[in-house]
């Protein structure tokens, strides 16, 4: 079996810091220019097709909480800011650029709908619980399962025997993991994330994303995008067999001073009902019925 050094050493060596496309850069420079319009900047977006459909995604998501339909990326850009629009193009272009197309192992679309929605569901948990909402919670939930893409691109015959234990046995992805690597997607993506010099307190929430009491320091990031991950695979059930099994940490509950169960129960109901009123609404809309 390979050794966690070995395959430490090998996602920080084979990965080669991607280049941000040519319109990341470009957003990133024009954001930072206080002149910049938003109608100036929604040309540049609109220009990449594929990132400017997930950006109206992450604006329209039911739990990012805007009550109309946006469907112009000018809108988007107002509704979301310019601040977090510069760190939504980011780790979106940073995760495309790992990424390849779905085949039997891997579900692009169910990978991306779920970082998205835990990504969104962390921001709106933060400001439920108070915290201070900076876009780096947002970043956390969006990046925490990216480890995910890296296994499946960089280490494919051992991510097919890990999916396969996983569909075929009792034991959770994370077992399916340890078993075939002896680490999991959450140690993968926090060795990338500092491969990509990314903040110390991101790299921790990725990397103890599915262990948060281990949390030396950081916790309340690292318990939120822990709660938002269990909460997003709990409202939209069955996205992603990655995270199969996975509930609540008590630890982390605790620090978010979410002690009562009933409480937690309701809060993900409510998010269920946004959700699916949301998709009811779709449909209607959509002339399906
Ligand atoms: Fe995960
Ligand atoms: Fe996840």
């Amino acid at each position: 079996m390979m050794s966690p050094e070995y395959i430490k050493e090998r996602v920080q060596s084979i990965i080669q810091l991607p280049a941000l496309p040519a319109v990341a850069m470009e957003v990133v420079e024009m954001v930072d220019n206080p002149r910049t319009s938003a109608s100036k900047l929604g040309k540049v977006i609109s220009t990449d097709q594929a990132l400017t459909a997930k950006v109206l995604k992450i604006a329209n998501s039911p739990f990012y909480g805007f009550p109309r339909k946006i469907s112009t990326i000018d809108f988007a850009i107002i509704v979301l800011g310019y601040d977090a629009l510069k760190e939504i193009v980011i780790s979106i272009s940073l995760i495309s650029s790992l990424q390849k197309k779905s085949d039997g192992l891997f579900d692009a679309k169910g990978f991306w709908d779920h970082a998205i929605a835990t990504g969104v569901l962390a921001r709106r948990l933060a400001r439920d619980l108070g915290y201070r909402v900076t876009e780096e919670v947002f970043v956390g939930g969006l990046l925490h399962d990216m480890g995910v893409s890296v296994l499946h691109r960089y280490f494919k015959s051992e991510y097919r025997r890990i999916v396969e234990i996983a569909r075929e046995s009792e034991l959770t992805f994370l077992e399916a993991e340890e078993s075939v690597l002896s680490v999991t997607h959450a140690e993968v993506g926090g060795w990338l994330a500092e491969r990509w010099n990314l903040p110390r307190h991101l790299v921790q929430a990725i990397s103890l994303h599915h262990t948060p009491a281990k949390a030396e320091s950081n916790h309340e990031l690292v318990s939120l995008i822990h709660c938002a991950d269990v909460v997003s695979c709990k409202v939209m059930k069955g996205q992603t067999e990655f995270d199969k099994g996975i509930d609540f940490d008590k630890v982390a509950l605790a620090r978010l001073g979410l002690n009562d169960e009933n409480a937690v129960e309701e809060y993900i109901e409510n998010c269920t009902s946004i959700l699916n009123a949301d998709f009811e609404e779709a449909v209607r809309a959509g002339g399906f019925r």
